[in-house]
């Protein structure tokens, strides 16, 4: 997550949220009723996780409301659980991991909080590349979980998408953008790490990616079955083995395994041995003595394929996934990545031959993409 800084966000207690932890029975019918109609986008959700013009948000969900009412069994169905009603530590996790999974248990996991659910924003971003991916990268869609960090986030997640998970955290308010090391953002990046340490112990394996990473071609397919752990690189050395690399989290395959799990037991420890570093130093740091130790084989995906504004694929043939990388600010990925998602869309509209001749480059230089 090098880079990966964001900022702004507020800090004050919606009047939103309140609203939607006081009412969230009614919210569950309410949401069903809305995802139920198809063609809805995110810009819906601008009523949920804007801060201000609680009297709009009143005002439409009383309309939904009534349209719920008029459709009763619909809403009846509701199979969401509540997020403010889970019995369990994990909620509804295991439902949801089992719903999306593969055959073979994996799942696709990306975590967002409600500052990028806004319209036009990242997640709006990421479902377009999958969109106007080639191959059938569509279809992934259908193994992605969503994990929210708050309620709005959640909220938003159930109109745009089937598979979403509220992560209940405590200590942190985790809606707005985070500062790059901020004590907020140290926080929310262990306590991602530990969510993925669990969904191991559940059994599952899971590719996550961040939401700031366009998804353009199935990149299963440049995981080696050999590979417990494979994880993107900033700078890809051209040895995929090599430890040498300079890694990034933010797009990262892990095989549910013991060795994996135990990988995870000592990356959190490594927490508190090097108090104040972030999970990806500490990944730096651990590890050789784990690939030694644990036998792990830790696979860094090249660039070529899995890429990045660190190392950019120039390839449009090859590319599989870009990740707004060595990027900081909100603003900047949003600016660089829709240039990326124009030029995508030109690529694919174009005959093959075109395509082959490589008449396609991405537009540089952006805020960012150089
Ligand atoms: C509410 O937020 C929207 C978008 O953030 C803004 O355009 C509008 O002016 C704000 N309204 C009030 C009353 O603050
Ligand atoms: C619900 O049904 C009532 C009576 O049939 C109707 O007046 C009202 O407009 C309907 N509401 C919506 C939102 O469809
Ligand atoms: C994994 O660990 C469990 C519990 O420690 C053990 O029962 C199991 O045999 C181990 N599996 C493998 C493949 O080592
Ligand atoms: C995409 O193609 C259209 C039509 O050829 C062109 O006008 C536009 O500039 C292209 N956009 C990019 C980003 O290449």
């Amino acid at each position: 997550m090098k880079g990966d800084a964001v900022s702004g966000g507020s800090s004050s207690i919606s009047p939103m949220v309140s609203f939607v932890l006081g009412a969230a029975a009614a919210t569950v019918c309410v949401l069903f009723f809305m995802s139920a109609s198809p063609g809805r986008s995110l810009v819906d959700i601008a009523a949920w996780s804007h801060n201000n013009g609680t009297a709009t948000q009143h005002h439409h969900l009383r309309s939904v409301a009534d349209a719920a009412h008029n459709a009763t069994a619909v809403a009846v169905a509701a199979p969401a659980p509540a997020p403010v009603q889970q019995a369990s530590p994990y909620g509804d996790l295991e439902e949801v991991l089992a719903r999306a999974a593969t055959a073979d248990r994996t799942v696709i996991m990306t975590q967002i909080n409600a500052a990028w659910t806004k319209p036009g924003s990242l997640l709006d971003l990421f479902f377009e590349s999958f969109r106007t991916g080639e191959g059938g990268v569509a279809r992934l869609l259908d193994h992605l979980v969503i994990v929210t960090m708050d309620p709005a986030a959640y909220a938003g997640c159930q109109l745009v998408h089937p598979h979403c998970y509220f992560l209940r955290t405590t200590g942190v308010d985790y809606r707005g953008e985070k500062f790059f090391m901020s004590k907020d953002y140290l926080e929310m990046m262990w306590g991602r790490n530990k969510f993925q340490q669990t969904i191991l112990q559940l059994g599952y394996n899971f590719l996550f990616t961040d939401v700031d990473v366009m998804w353009f071609r199935d990149p299963f397919k440049h995981i080696s079955m050999g590979a417990d752990i494979a994880i993107s690189s900033d700078v890809f050395m051209g040895d995929p083995y090599s430890l040498g690399n300079f890694p990034n989290g933010g797009f990262l395959f892990v095989r549910s395994c013991n060795k994996t799990i135990e990988f995870y037991r000592h990356w959190q420890a490594g927490r508190y041995r090097f108090f104040g570093k972030h999970e990806q130093d500490v990944f730096n740091l651990i590890k050789h003595d784990m690939t030694d130790r644990l036998g792990v084989a830790i696979q860094f995906l090249d660039t070529t394929y899995i890429s990045g504004f660190c190392q950019l694929s120039r390839d449009l043939n090859k590319i599989c996934t870009l990740h707004a990388n060595c990027c900081v600010g909100l603003g900047a990925k949003l600016h660089d990545l829709r240039n990326v998602l124009d030029v995508w869309r030109n690529y694919t509209a174009a005959p093959v031959p075109d395509k082959r001749a490589g008449k396609f480059q991405w537009k540089v230089p952006g805020i960012c993409i150089h």
